[in-house]
């Protein structure tokens, strides 16, 4: 829990540093605890240390406060982060296309996660990977908009 929790606070660090304020940037392990046990939490391994790490979860949140998410069949991910200095060689990709296949497998139709507005490489990211952008939301005591982006499986 400790090694995912500061590889989350290291990997979120960079958007910390562009003024969005991610709660996994910072979070204690019991809020990581939290998250992993109400989803399925991946992993990424390189040499027996945790490289990566994405959370899957389910559909559906009925009582999500972001409305898009109570749809049904929309699976959703969060707690998504790979190791600053292995970036940008494939990991994360790999990460995502397997919560894409477990939430397929699972029935959704959708796999879903949302994203600070502001953080524009990042949204271009996901849209790279096939998400579209479906929704705006902003959850509460958050001070950026997020926008809400969405696969088809
Ligand atoms: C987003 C993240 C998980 C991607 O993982 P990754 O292993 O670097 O991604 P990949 O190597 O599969 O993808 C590399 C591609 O993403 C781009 N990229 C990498 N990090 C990026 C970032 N932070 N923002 C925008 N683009 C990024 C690379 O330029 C490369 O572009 P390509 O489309 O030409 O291939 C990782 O950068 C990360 O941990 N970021 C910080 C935490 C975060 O933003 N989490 C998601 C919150 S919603």
């Amino acid at each position: 829990l400790d090694e995912i929790t500061t590889l989350l606070h290291r990997a979120y660090a960079s958007l910390t540093e562009i003024g969005i304020d991610y709660k996994a940037a910072v979070q204690p392990a019991e809020e990581t605890a939290k998250r992993i046990a109400r989803g399925e939490c991946l992993v990424a391994e390189h040499d027996g240390i945790i490289v990566g790490t994405l959370t899957l979860r389910r559909p559906t949140r009925f009582d999500s406060k972001c409305l898009y998410y109570r749809r049904p069949r929309v699976a959703t991910f969060e707690q998504f982060a790979v190791e600053p200095a292995l970036q940008n060689g494939g990991i994360g990709s790999a990460l995502l296309r397997e919560a894409e296949l477990r939430a397929q497998a699972a029935g959704a139709h959708e796999l879903a996660c949302d994203t600070a507005v502001s953080a524009k490489d990042l949204v271009k990211w996901y849209v790279d990977r096939g998400y579209m952008e479906v929704d705006r939301t902003r959850w509460p005591g958050k001070r950026h908009e997020s926008v809400v982006l969405s696969k088809t499986l």
